[in-house]
């Protein structure tokens, strides 16, 4: 699971020369010793790696297949070096602003850090953030068309998430999404870190994160009662599709339950051998977690769900008549963005309390993300006003009471 992808022995012969070229630009310039401050170490994320210099660090990333050159702003070698190839580009840091495109973006990775006011620019205002829908409405921050390539050049970096768009010399990419894990997930902390020089909040971040879910997933693990069989299902065009996400079925395990294991994972409801099927697979679960995108999360209720599932005799449904229908936009803001995919990336501790929560209910823990349709839960629309701290100040993980 943490294996690091092979360097081959090209690549580490490029880091040799690049390390001696600049630790000797360093040894003969004039320019002081400039402390980095803190090291990250990358621990459970297998798809980027940090390396430290004295004036600079380098980051490797898999997921575009880069190397990020970050140079100290105060070392002699910001100001004569800039490279933008296609496997190495070099970014002056702590970066003095920077936009992200939004649509993917989880924002809440900047808020925990606490660098939401060197946030410039936006790709949408679809951000299920309330302190960064309030700096936009504000003017701290300005929205742009992301194919304004003028525009994103005027920001000392653009992070986006996927690699839909043809790069320029200032375009980082950020993408969590990648790692097969939660906590891996949640460790790209890190990567945003060393662009702000922040590392030392980076590592206290994850450390915490790290141990309330490690300490969640151990009590859950270790339960001597049953374990419920939980089912991710989304509904597109007439097929029910069961999910194969890596991380979702790691939620599960860790929160102590059992993922439904189904001979196929796509059934047609037209065909009546497809539906069949279905309907006796999911006589066998107990939990059902409905993942099917809707353009209005607010009217997609119970009936819905059984408008979609197109089964007439629903009596074996225990995930019904138990009550344990779930979805995962509970908070959304502007029936677009999901704070799941926000929130719960840095902070993967709260989506596994809630899936705690969910397989075994106690009716003592609200849940953050989690609305059960069966009982007619509604999403909670994130608004700016609902931004209550101070947006200068970085956001505290929060720890979810365990043992
Ligand atoms: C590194 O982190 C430790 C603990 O967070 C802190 O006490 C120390 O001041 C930091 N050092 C630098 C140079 O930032
Ligand atoms: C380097 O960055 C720091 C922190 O943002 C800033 O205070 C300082 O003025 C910058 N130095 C240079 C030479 O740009
Ligand atoms: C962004 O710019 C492109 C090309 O100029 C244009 O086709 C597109 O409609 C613009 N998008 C928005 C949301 O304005
Ligand atoms: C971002 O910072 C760079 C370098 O300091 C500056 O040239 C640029 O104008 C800034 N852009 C914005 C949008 O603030
Ligand atoms: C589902 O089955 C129906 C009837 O057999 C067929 O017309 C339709 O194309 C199928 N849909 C998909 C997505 O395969
Ligand atoms: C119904 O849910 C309760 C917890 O609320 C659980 O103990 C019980 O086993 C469930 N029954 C079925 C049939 O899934
Ligand atoms: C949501 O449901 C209500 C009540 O059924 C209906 O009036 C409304 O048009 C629906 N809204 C959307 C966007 O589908
Ligand atoms: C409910 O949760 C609170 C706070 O975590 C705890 O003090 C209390 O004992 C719990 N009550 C029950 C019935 O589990």
């Amino acid at each position: 699971m943490d294996l690091a992808p092979p360097c081959s022995w090209l690549q580490a012969f490029f880091f040799l020369a690049l390390f001696w070229f600049l630790n000797c630009g360093y040894v003969h310039g004039a320019t002081p010793a400039v402390k980095v401050g803190n090291f990250s170490k990358v621990e459970d994320a297998a798809n980027f790696h940090i390396y430290y210099g004295q004036t600079f660090k380098v980051i490797k990333n898999s997921a575009d297949g880069q190397s990020y050159l970050l140079l100290q702003n105060n070392s002699r070698i910001a100001s004569r070096t800039k490279y933008c190839t296609s496997r190495i580009k070099s970014f002056v840091i702590p970066l003095s602003n920077y936009s992200v495109d939004t649509n993917y973006f989880p924002v809440s990775f900047l808020e925990l850090l606490g660098l939401v006011e060197s946030l410039k620019g936006i790709s949408t205002n679809s951000v299920a953030s309330p302190c960064v829908l309030k700096l936009y409405e504000g003017g701290q921050i300005e929205m742009f068309n992301s194919s304004d390539y003028q525009k994103l050049a005027d920001f000392s970096s653009y992070f986006v998430s996927d690699n839909d768009q043809q790069p320029a010399c200032n375009f980082a990419t950020f993408a969590p999404y990648i790692e097969d894990t939660p906590l891996q997930r949640a460790e790209w902390i890190k990567f945003m870190g060393a662009f702000a020089n922040v590392e030392a909040r980076a590592n206290q971040i994850y450390s915490a994160v790290k141990e309330n879910y490690l300490c969640l997933a151990k009590i859950a693990t270790t339960r001597t009662t049953f374990k419920p069989t939980v089912a991710w299902m989304k509904y597109t065009n007439g097929v029910w599709y069961f999910t194969k996400e890596k991380y979702q079925l790691k939620y599960v395990e860790d929160a102590g339950g059992e993922i439904l294991g189904a001979n196929k994972n796509t059934y047609n409801v037209s065909d009546s051998d497809d539906l069949e099927e279905l309907h006796a697979i999911l006589c066998t679960v107990e939990v059902v977690i409905d993942e099917t995108i809707t353009s209005y999360p607010t009217n997609y209720t119970l009936s819905t769900f059984i408008q979609n599932l197109n089964v007439e005799d629903r009596s074996c449904f225990s995930f019904i008549s138990n009550t344990s229908l779930w979805r995962y936009d509970k908070r959304v803001q502007n029936s677009i963005a999901l704070d799941w995919y926000n929130g719960a990336m840095p902070q993967p501790q709260l989506a596994l309390a809630d899936l705690i929560e969910v397989l075994f209910p106690t009716g003592n823990y609200t849940t953050t993300y989690f609305r059960n349709i069966a009982k007619g839960e509604v999403p909670i629309n994130i608004g700016p006003e609902m931004c209550d701290r101070d947006t200068s100040a970085a956001m505290d993980p929060t720890t979810v009471a365990c043992g």
